[in-house]
């Protein structure tokens, strides 16, 4: 897909498919009122005849509208024009990209684009817009038959270009297309790695895709595997592997484009490519769904792509603790007791819990190999989270207030929501153990938050956040590609305010 920024009047746009608003009680927007006036009153007898009222998300493809110089005029309702907000900017926008991934034009003009959001400029408009358009023209057929793969074709669509009213705007739409499209590419690797198996993506396959990474951008790559582990103390981590055939993986990615001197921001994902619970198995139902166990560490590798094709004069770190957490004859048991690398003793009660324990021994590296501005743990940690927050936010949580702010605004800028939950003090006395320093679960309650004060044992001195992306990585069966766009606009809002 090409995308272009204009500016010019809807109606002499000689495409296949010009895009224009109707807002609720059938107002035409400014775009659909030239288009009417083109057309000695199309749009009016369409919305008189009761064919299309404006209600957010409703679409209606209209052919061969006199006076115009295009071949389909797409009405999208926009809702009320005092709720003209957002989430319903977003919703018409991804209504109108639905329609056009299963049209059969080939160009579009869209001028939604110019539609004023309150508070938001259009640089986001543009953004948001090619954000959408990204998201519904991603398939994924890579474990199709090759046969198949030719029969579902894809969308038609080869050039979509965002109108801008004014041409002194012409610039903040091309700013905005090009971080909309740097963060889909990010978010687009994120759901590829994510919809793989378990099979094909395993923690090799992670590491490989690193290497990748490191070919295409510029991007240092250092994979350590089990025999290192072993030198460092990362006993946790060990331990979770223990199980498996697949030897586990630490992938650090480093991308230094800013000035020798600053602090990095690092992100630590978890990896777990297939979370069968170890000897601590899980129940069947939806057990397909663990090979999902591993979109902490496909969004790092999305936030490393998209800063790199931005182009983002900053040092940032990826670190990606891979393995399986499978039963077997060697596999860790419950009351196993091992030594972190931070020292600190751990006695596994569940094994089910693997995912702290892979992540404590990777914010221990952190710790130990780099003095970070940020460091940001991304996990789809514990099935709690989604009772407490459902599909729509991730679980946020942190040391630093400044940190958490900065992260919960970058969500609700971009539309990948996060929500704050304590980490308090009183919750570590659910992780006592008979035996060791602590126990790696905490009990049914606050189930996330024991979660993450296991891990904040681990961070004490760093400027440490987390997020549970449990609810929010993938929905029914396809990832989501979260959090992705909030942690390149938290990236990108450093830049703009040159604060690292
Ligand atoms: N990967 C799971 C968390 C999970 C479960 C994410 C379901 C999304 C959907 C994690 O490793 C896990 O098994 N957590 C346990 C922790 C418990 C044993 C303390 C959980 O949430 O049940
Ligand atoms: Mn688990
Ligand atoms: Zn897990």
């Amino acid at each position: 897909m090409q995308y272009f920024i204009k500016s010019g009047s809807p109606e002499k746009q000689r495409v296949a498919c010009v895009i224009v608003g109707i807002f609720d009680r059938r107002t035409p927007t400014e775009p659909a009122q030239a288009i009417d006036r083109a057309s000695k009153g199309v749009i009016s007898a369409v919305i008189r005849k009761g064919d299309m009222d404006g209600r957010l998300g409703q679409t209606l493809m209209l052919h061969n509208v006199a006076g115009t110089f295009c071949d389909r005029v797409l009405l999208v309702g926009l809702g009320r024009e005092r709720d003209f907000n957002e989430s319903a900017y977003r919703k018409a926008q991804s209504a109108a990209a639905t329609v056009l991934s299963s049209t059969g034009s080939i160009d579009a003009v869209n001028c939604i684009t110019r539609m004023q959001v309150k508070g938001r400029s259009l640089q986001w408009n543009v953004q948001q817009a090619a954000l959408a358009a990204e998201a519904a023209f991603y398939h994924f057929d890579q474990c199709r038959g090759e046969k198949s793969r030719t029969e579902l074709q894809p969308h038609k669509l080869e050039r979509l270009t965002f109108d801008v009213s004014r041409r002194s705007d012409l610039q903040a739409g091309e700013r905005g297309l090009a971080e909309g499209l740097a963060i889909a590419r990010g978010v687009g690797l994120a759901k590829d790695l994510a919809n793989l198996p378990g099979n094909i993506c395993t923690p090799s396959y992670l590491a490989q895709q690193g290497r990748d990474l490191g070919e295409a951008y510029p991007i240092k790559i250092k994979i350590l595997e089990e025999n290192e582990m072993r030198e460092l103390g990362m006993n946790a981590l060990l331990a979770v592997a223990s199980g498996s055939r697949q030897p586990p993986r630490l992938i650090v990615m480093e991308y230094m484009q800013g000035a020798r001197n600053d602090r990095p921001v690092v992100f630590v994902g978890k990896g777990i490519t297939f979370d069968a619970g170890g000897i601590s198995i899980k129940p069947s139902a939806k057990l397909d769904e663990m090979k999902f166990d591993m979109c902490g560490a496909a969004s790092v590798m999305g936030v490393l792509m998209a800063a790199s094709e931005l182009r983002l004069p900053l040092n940032i770190v990826g670190v990606i603790a891979a393995s399986e957490n499978l039963p077997g004859g060697s596999a860790a048991k419950p009351g196993d007791i091992v030594t972190t690398m931070a020292g600190l003793t751990v006695e596994i009660l569940n094994t089910d819990a693997e995912g702290r324990l892979v992540l404590c021994d990777a914010l221990t590296y952190v710790e130990k190999n780099y003095q970070p501005s940020a460091c940001i743990d991304i996990a789809t940690l514990t099935g709690a989270c989604v009772v407490a927050l459902g599909h729509h936010a991730s679980g946020l949580f942190g040391n630093q207030s400044s940190l958490t702010r900065r992260l919960l605004a970058a969500g609700e800028q971009v539309g990948d929501r996060a929500w704050e939950l304590p980490l308090w003090e009183e919750y570590q006395s659910q992780l006592k153990s008979e035996f060791a320093d602590f126990s790696n679960i905490g009990g049914r309650d606050g189930g996330s938050i024991t979660a993450a004060s296991f891990l904040h044992r681990f961070t004490r001195k760093l400027s440490w956040a987390h997020l549970d992306i449990a609810g929010t990585a993938w929905t029914g069966k396809t990832a989501t590609g979260r959090p992705v766009p909030l942690l390149v606009q938290y990236l990108l809002n450093i830049v703009e305010r040159k604060e690292v």
